[in-house]
């Protein structure tokens, strides 16, 4: 469903990624490990339509359509969805509004207000938020933790069906990572969504089963695996696993 062809990304006229290839399938888990600063978020901007992150040679395709010609409405309207690693605060509109507005925005058609409330309120109870928290503005004053849920909220509503997720674990107390990750296997069972995970941290894979993990070093992928590439990176670091890296290996998986 997601094909990423010899993609290269620039920001401020800085190559930041060189010849990434990744193919996500329906329904498929595919995690991207890598160290900090390497341009796992850069990658998820690109992909979501960040003018920005300036593709300087590849494609992207989402089903038949490439997305190089849409911008980041289009591309949401055909179910991406970035959680942003640091969302971002939006003074004076409520959690509320910008669900409405961003809903209407994807499918075109009047929003029932009663029943959207309804639905709204019964997805923030399932996430153990207060009901006034759909009245708060986006994001501000909001604790770490509660950014995250925030951005769970808005998933539930606008019902994506690529997903991104980076660091969604970051922030989030034991509690709380039992609720949104439990929260997000119940959300891709239902809807059949197939998920992009940037983390650093396998706590994650108790509750979600990656179907690859790829290791992203030197601006591109050099090693695809199984789960437990993982432990093996959490065991010996980047570097040993990047040193043994051969071009061929990062299309094994495909
Ligand atoms: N909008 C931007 N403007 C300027 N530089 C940027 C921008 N976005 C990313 N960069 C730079 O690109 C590089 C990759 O950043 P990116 O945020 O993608 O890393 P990351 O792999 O997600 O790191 P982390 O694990 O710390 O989140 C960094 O050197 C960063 O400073
Ligand atoms: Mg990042």
């Amino acid at each position: 469903m997601l094909k990423i062809e010899n993609l290269s990304i620039k920001v401020l006229n800085k190559e930041i990624l060189n010849n990434i290839n990744l193919t996500i399938n329906d329904g498929e888990i595919h995690v991207i490990m890598g160290p900090n600063g390497i341009g796992k978020s850069s990658l998820c901007h690109c992909i979501m339509g960040n003018p920005d992150y300036v593709i300087s040679n590849g494609n992207i395709f989402y089903d038949k359509e490439n997305l190089n010609l849409l911008d980041v409405a289009k591309r949401a309207k055909l179910g991406i969805y970035y959680l942003f690693q640091n969302p971002p605060m939006i003074e004076g509109v409520t959690n509320s509004a910008m669900i409405r507005a961003a809903l209407t925005s994807k499918t075109g058609e009047h929003i029932d207000i009663f029943k959207f409330n309804k639905e709204l309120k019964e997805v923030a109870n399932k996430l153990n938020l207060d009901p006034s928290f759909i009245h708060r503005e986006v994001n501000v004053n909001m604790s770490g933790g509660e950014k995250k849920k925030n951005e769970m909220l808005n998933l539930w509503m606008l019902k994506p069906n690529f997903i991104m997720l980076d660091e969604l674990d970051s922030g989030l107390d034991v509690d709380s990572i039992k609720v949104v990750l439990n929260s997000l296997k119940e959300y891709i069972k239902k809807y059949k969504a197939s998920l992009l995970i940037i983390t650093h941290n396998t706590k994650i894979f108790d509750y979600l089963k990656p179907d690859y993990i790829h290791i992203l070093n030197n601006k591109t992928i050099v090693k695809t695996g199984n789960i437990n590439l993982a432990y093996e990176i959490e065991k010996n670091g980047f570097n040993e696993i990047s040193k043994s890296f051969k071009i061929s290996e990062n299309k094994s998986y495909e």
